[in-house]
């Protein structure tokens, strides 16, 4: 626990959305030259979620998301004093967190995006937390959302296979320090490896013909495979034992482990470096694929809703992804 607290920060209630439309792994392999039997060994993943039909986008399933988590407690969107919403595919530059603020009704809420792209939940609710344990705001809506569908090139089977379209929200709100469920966190960004996934800006060849101004747009999805599998397996492990040791705790008081779901294999290959048991690894990837910074609440609220988390768990929740950017939370589940 951070010795500066003067707050905690609980989780009152987590929601998540998906997209009707599901695109099978059998389906992919009429779109591009793959097979189930190659996606499946390779990362795990069956089918994924995809954000289809006329005008929706990322707001869409983050309201639906958000709204499911604030039912489960009853509560009025006016209660709400900050949105966050961590994505990287807002449908507006400028953010798509001021029209989910709109949508739900939050009208006492400020509102802003976050862009950690697969870590953006974890970077999320760290900064949620700030505000919540130096007593600036009571409740806190933090959204994990990317309709990463829309910046897939469809034509790429080495990426086009990973991504899926999700939502997932919690409500977080401002306790006495004995009820603090955000017990530590541990942070990473190595820009030097930028390159290895982006969704960069390209200009056009030609500038404006008067003002020497070069304009362009944002392409698709660009991965270096081998170099993200590498930089997951080897660095999402010293960053939980980071956190474990600064909290004085050891491996084996973990009840779960929550990793970004990217792929299986990573998934296994940290728990397997961390000799935890592979029956504590929360995982839902096969139905849903990568859902980007969507991942660890939608995976959080199924395993919630599966009742497999109890008072008091100690569940280890680590992100990584495009920045590149890590890292590692520390949450004591309290159930309410
Ligand atoms: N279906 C069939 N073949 C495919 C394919 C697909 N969908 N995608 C790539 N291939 C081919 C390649 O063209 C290559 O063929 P070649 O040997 O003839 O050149 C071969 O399969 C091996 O490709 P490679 O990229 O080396 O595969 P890999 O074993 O590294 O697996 C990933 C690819 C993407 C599954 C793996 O690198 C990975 O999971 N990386 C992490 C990605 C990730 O999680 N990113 C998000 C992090 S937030």
């Amino acid at each position: 626990m951070k010795s500066f607290m003067m707050r905690g920060t609980k989780i009152l209630a987590t929601g998540s959305a998906v997209p009707d439309s599901s695109l099978s792994n059998h389906k992919m392999s009429e779109i591009v030259q793959t097979s189930d039997e190659w996606i499946f060994t390779r990362t795990g993943i069956k089918e994924r979620r995809l954000l289809t039909g006329v005008n929706q986008s990322v707001a869409d399933l983050a309201i639906l998301a958000s709204r499911k988590a604030l039912d489960k407690i009853s509560m009025n969107p006016q209660d709400i004093d900050l949105i966050i919403l961590a994505t990287s595919s807002p449908n507006d530059l400028f953010g798509s967190a001021s029209q989910i603020q709109c949508k739900l009704g939050a009208i006492n809420a400020v509102a802003f995006d976050l862009t950690a792209a697969c870590s953006g939940f974890i970077l999320g609710i760290v900064t949620a937390s700030q505000f919540l344990q130096n007593g600036s705001y009571r409740n806190i809506l933090v959204i994990g959302a990317d309709v990463l569908s829309k910046w897939i090139d469809w034509s790429d089977r080495s990426t086009c296979i990973l991504f899926g379209d999700a939502a997932g929200a919690a409500i977080l709100q401002s306790c006495s320090k004995e009820d603090n469920s955000i017990l530590e966190f541990q942070l990473n960004t190595d820009g030097n490896y930028s390159n290895h996934l982006s969704i960069s800006y390209q200009e056009e060849i030609n500038p404006h013909p008067i003002l020497n101004l070069y304009q362009g747009s944002f392409k698709y999805v660009v991965m270096n495979g081998k170099e993200v599998y590498k930089f997951a397996v080897s660095q999402v492990p010293l960053s939980i034992l980071k956190c474990l040791k600064s909290l004085n705790i050891s491996v084996g008081d973990i009840d779960w482990l929550l990793l970004h779901q990217a792929n299986e294999r990573i998934l296994k290959a940290v728990a397997e470096k961390l000799s935890i048991s592979s029956s504590k690894i929360i995982a839902n990837l096969s139905k849903y694929g990568n859902t980007s910074a969507a991942s660890i609440p939608l995976a959080l609220d199924e395993a919630l809703q599966d009742k497999k988390i109890s008072h008091n768990d100690i569940i280890v929740v680590s992100g990584f992804g495009a920045g590149l950017t890590w890292g590692t939370i520390i949450m004591q589940w309290k159930s309410y």
